[in-house]
């Protein structure tokens, strides 16, 4: 149940995340000169996990500047792609018209999305990024079963939490007791992920609010809500240089490994809506 509280929270992260489209525009992750250029930001795990989308409805939870949701529709999907950030929206909107995609972009919190979109999807898909903003993943999986058609999957390529449980101090990785409690946790922000590491960009400060989540969580809520889990696959291959140690993938440009592959860093899980 989202509690009047949650809302609170939600609505300080949703002001926070507005505030962070402006710095991710010109950032080095996003790299969106590039992205006009042709290149597809979908790395090999994501598309390894969903597979052909071709002439397939898909509905793209938190895309916030859509870079995945154009990619998803240059590859031959119907994609709606949903955030609550205005801004982010807006800047989805005119990428895909600089690149030519077809998407619809919806403007809705992901707990209020069936009072706001019709329809059902033959797959629904969240990445890198997206759980630790939800106070309630049973409601969450409720809505991606709400919408997705009978023998329809949903696909989630998501940050392991594990990398949560490690914080990095003189530059050794600690321990952090954060992974087993309930949320939400309340810090100030002051920054964002965009460049190289160690150069976050200075934004307004803000108040945010994160839920931390285990995997087991995850599909079980999953299941709770109907969902039979097809796949789930945990690589040691980062998005970004999330600590100082992490070395550039050698097989995938723009990830990233800790030496040894000591742990997780990332997961995907996939599961079908009976028919
Ligand atoms: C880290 S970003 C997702 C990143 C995306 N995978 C990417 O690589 O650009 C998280 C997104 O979730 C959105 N978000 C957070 N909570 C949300 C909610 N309750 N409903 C809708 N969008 C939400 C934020 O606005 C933000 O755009």
């Amino acid at each position: 149940m989202i509690t009047s509280s949650d809302q609170e929270h939600m609505r300080s992260n949703q002001r926070g995340w507005n505030t962070r489209v402006a710095a991710h525009l010109n950032s080095t992750y996003y790299n969106l000169d590039e992205f006009r250029a042709g290149k597809s930001s979908l790395r090999r795990l994501e598309k390894e996990t969903v597979g052909d989308v071709q002439g397939r409805s898909l509905l793209h939870l938190q895309c916030h500047v859509g870079l995945n949701a154009i990619g998803w529709a240059k590859l031959g999907a119907r994609v709606t792609a949903v955030d609550f950030a205005e801004q982010a929206l807006a800047t989805g909107r005119s990428l895909a018209d600089d690149v030519g995609a077809d998407v619809r972009f919806v403007y809705s919190n992901v707990f209020d999305l069936p009072k706001n979109l019709d329809g059902e999807f033959d797959i629904v898909y969240t990445d890198y990024g997206v759980l630790g903003w939800l106070p309630d993943l049973g409601e969450w999986a409720r809505v991606i079963a709400h919408f997705l058609k009978p023998g329809g999957v949903f696909h989630l390529v998501e940050i392991h939490p594990v990398t949560a449980a490690f914080t990095e101090a003189d530059g050794d990785l600690e321990l952090t007791p954060l992974l087993f409690t309930d949320g939400p946790y309340e810090y100030e922000v002051t920054s964002t992920y965009g460049d190289e590491y160690g150069e976050n960009r200075q934004i307004p400060s803000y108040t945010e609010y994160f839920w931390p989540y285990t995997t087991s969580r995850v599909i079980t809520a999953l299941m709770d809500a109907g969902l039979r889990l097809e796949v789930f696959r945990e690589t040691p291959v980062d998005c970004r240089q999330r600590f100082r140690t992490m070395v550039p993938d050698p097989d995938e440009e723009g990830c990233w490994r800790l030496p040894g592959d000591p742990i997780p860093l990332t997961f995907a899980v996939s599961a079908r809506k009976p028919a």
